[in-house]
């Protein structure tokens, strides 16, 4: 699976918004770092975080089990899977936002955010 991710703190930098249909070309267009904006593959069976660890980014972590929401992300374009035992409420997982270290891909192409816990709506999940 190929991935487009792009760095938060970029969105925040830049005031832009997630929920914008332009965002990626955006940041395209933007004069971002490698760390903040590019590509990765996914091998499979390979979660999203691991294949980033793998590809040399540090996307934040903490217990990469499902159980904290320091690792989300958000799903800008494809899907990734979440496993039954993860701590995304209903609403959020709705609106795009999914865990990295316990999603795989699910679709060939994704486009995601990474570095999303400083959301507010995420910050309750945050051990
Ligand atoms: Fe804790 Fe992913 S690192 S849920």
């Amino acid at each position: 699976t190929r991935v487009e991710f792009l760095d938060y703190e970029a969105v925040v930098d830049y005031g832009w918004s997630l929920d914008d249909d332009e965002l990626f070309r955006k940041a395209g267009q933007a004069d971002l770092g490698p760390d903040a904006h590019g590509r990765l593959l996914v091998h499979p069976d390979e979660s999203l975080l691991e294949a980033a660890e793998r590809s040399g980014f540090a996307w934040p972590f903490s217990c990469r089990g499902g159980a904290c929401a320091n690792c989300a992300v958000y799903l800008a374009e494809g899907e990734l899977s979440q496993p039954t035992d993860h701590i995304m409420p209903e609403d959020l997982a709705e609106r795009g936002f999914r865990l990295s270290c316990n999603g795989y891909p699910l679709t060939d192409e994704l486009s995601v955010v990474f570095n999303v816990k400083q959301r507010p709506e995420l910050d309750d999940l945050i051990l």
